[in-house]
């Protein structure tokens, strides 16, 4: 049986426990330890404690967790762990004490003892769960190379409390967060992520009396333009070429960005931003050859002025009202919410 290495980075030594570190440590409990990992006390008992300890040595034994003593300059400073949950999966945990927070121990600890885990353990990731309110610890696991995956809605408990839970995570073969692969990865996963939809305006008729091209849906009262949600990687104008060929059948080419329209989030949606470009005009013959996609569209319908108000939402019929007075001058209107703003 091999013994639990020390591992070191600088002044930074991750070392395995002993029953001479009980009282120093059981000592630096803090109310911020006993919170986010929802202890009865904020400090254990002396023999909690040293149970505790003992723990850590027959779970290094079976390989089911690996514990270490972070020590700092000659002191214990916190103390990280790794869980082999299934084979090749290890789930982190981490604490720094009171005093020594705020100075980088915690993710250079976590770094050093994932580096371990991936080449010692053999694990092939690496994962952590932490209350989205905890935000020196989001910090630290992303400092230490974890990338944000997903939030488990109330997985947890904290004080009786249901609670979400961030899942953050390290695959041994990640870009290391060294690189600028690695690093944009892990900042990349935590950016917010915008929904944004495309359509198209498509006219008939002449320039003084053109009308254009509604759809009625199958899904909701409203009557809308064509096209529909932007895929990951895909841009705007190739969407709106894509939606339109999907739900009419019909082949058009994305023309000038006539608007570009934040809608806050409604009706329990999130909020979007719609780009509507110009599918230019056709002759208004040009339906009969359209097929429509039946599981979304009921109908198509050539509309003017008159026929919007209580068909389209009104948010689009103030959208298709400006695009109405501001024809022909060439300039994209940004509007917020069907409004432009100037
Ligand atoms: C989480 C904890 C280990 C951080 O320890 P630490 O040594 O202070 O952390 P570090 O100095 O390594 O800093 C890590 C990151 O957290 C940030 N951070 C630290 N304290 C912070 C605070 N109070 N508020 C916001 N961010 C904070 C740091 O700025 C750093 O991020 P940055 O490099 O992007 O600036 C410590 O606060 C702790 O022990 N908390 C209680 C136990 C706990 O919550 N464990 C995790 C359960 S999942």
């Amino acid at each position: 049986m091999t013994d639990q290495p020390t591992l070191r980075d600088g002044d930074l030594v991750l070392r395995p426990w002993t029953l001479d570190d009980s009282d120093a440590t059981r000592a630096l409990h803090d109310r911020e330890i006993a919170h986010w990992f929802d202890f009865p006390a904020v400090a254990p008992s002396a023999q909690e404690h040293r149970a505790w300890i003992e723990d850590t040595r027959t779970e290094w034994s079976a390989r089911t967790k690996v514990t270490f003593l972070v020590q700092w300059r000659g002191e214990p400073a916190g103390t990280v762990d790794v869980r082999v949950q299934d084979p090749g999966v290890g789930v982190l945990s981490w604490a720094v004490y009171a005093p020594y927070r705020g100075r980088g121990l915690a993710w250079r600890a976590v770094r050093l003892l994932v580096e371990w885990a991936f080449d010692a353990l053999g694990l092939e990731r690496v994962e952590a769960h932490v209350n989205p309110d905890n935000r020196p610890s989001v910090r630290t696991a992303l400092r230490a190379g974890l990338r944000r995956e997903g939030r488990l809605r109330g997985n947890a408990s904290l004080g009786g409390v249901r609670q979400d839970t961030l899942v953050l995570g390290r695959r041994r073969d990640d870009a290391h967060p060294d690189t600028r692969e690695g690093f944009t990865a892990m900042l990349d996963s935590t950016l917010p992520t915008k929904r944004a939809i495309a359509q198209g305006v498509l006219r008939a008729g002449s320039a003084g009396a053109s009308q254009v091209l509604l759809c009625e849906l199958v899904y909701k009262r409203e009557w809308d333009l064509p096209g529909g949600v932007v895929d990951p990687h895909e841009s705007p104008a190739a969407c709106v070429v894509r939606e339109v060929r999907e739900e009419l059948d019909l082949v058009v080419t994305a023309g000038p960005l006539l608007a570009v329209n934040w809608l806050p989030a409604l009706h329990g949606w999130g909020d979007a931003t719609v780009f509507v470009f110009d599918l230019g005009t056709v002759d208004a013959r040009l339906i009969e050859r359209a097929h429509l996609q039946q599981r979304e569209i009921r109908g198509v319908h050539w509309t003017g002025p008159d026929d919007w108000a209580g068909r389209v939402a009104p948010y689009n019929e103030r959208l298709l009202r400006a695009l109405e007075s501001r024809r022909g001058d060439g300039a994209t209107i940004y509007l917020e919410d069907g409004t432009p703003v100037t």
